[in-house]
């Protein structure tokens, strides 16, 4: 792999894609490498028809592990298609979500099993990993109040206990992940303002493409 390949993490309303729209030109900016921004299903036609299969609120008797295999294999798709051609031209690829999302998500918010869930997408990855994940962590009721916030106000509803459970078990399962590969994932306390968090991450940022980055 010529490229660098960087994956951002985190609970629902943590901030990725928020960040990542004020990171990318700034990153252009300073990479002498091309910069392809993506996220699951990521622009390529087969992942997106599994990602609408997954999405679809007809699709309510949906099993749990049918789900994790379903975005398993969008998430080959994507990853055969757009993210490994990008890297083998030198590019840094940068993904909004990439697998800890299946561990946090299906294996500890659904419970089906953060390691079996990690398998599965090893097999569907064959072991392609993010040379670097930064991990934008708030609590569980921090981000999903700010996705509410932004709702209209006749979409507000009061958080759930079982959304918010839900989201605390994802969130648990993320801070596991980041201990137990502290080389690869960077927390960023993402209850700071958009700005704070935005400047950590391009520090984060500019030791990973070292001196690919110029000033
Ligand atoms: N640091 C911050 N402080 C306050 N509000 C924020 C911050 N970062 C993002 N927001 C707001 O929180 C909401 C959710 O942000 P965003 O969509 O970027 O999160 P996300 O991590 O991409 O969520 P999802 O997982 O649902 O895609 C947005 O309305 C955004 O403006
Ligand atoms: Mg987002």
């Amino acid at each position: 792999m010529a490229g660098k390949f960087i994956s951002f993490e985190g609970p629902d309303g943590a901030g990725k894609t928020s960040v990542l729209q004020a990171l990318l030109p700034q990153l252009q900016q300073h990479s002498q490498a091309d910069v392809v921004l993506t996220r699951e299903p990521g622009g390529a036609r087969i992942s997106e028809k599994i990602r609408d299969l997954i999405l679809d609120p007809q699709n309510t008797e949906m099993d749990a592990r049918t789900e994790a295999l379903l975005y398993a294999a969008s998430r080959r798709q994507h990853l055969v298609e757009k993210i490994l051609p990008a890297l083998a031209k030198g590019a840094v690829v940068v993904c909004d979500r990439f697998v800890d999302s299946s561990v946090a998500y299906q294996g500890a918010g659904r419970q089906i099993g953060e390691a079996d869930v990690l398998a599965m997408n090893q097999f569907a990855t064959a072991g392609v990993e993010p040379a670097v994940t930064v991990y934008l962590d708030v609590p569980a009721a921090v981000g999903l109040a700010r996705i509410q916030a932004h709702r209209q106000a006749t979409q507000y509803d009061r958080l759930d206990r079982e959304q918010l459970d839900f989201h605390e078990r994802v969130r648990a399962a993320y801070l596991r992940l980041a201990q137990a590969a502290p080389q690869r994932i960077i927390t960023i306390d993402a209850t700071q303002s958009l700005a704070q968090v935005v400047t950590e991450c391009l520090t984060v940022l500019q030791k990973t493409l070292g001196p690919d980055w110029r000033d």
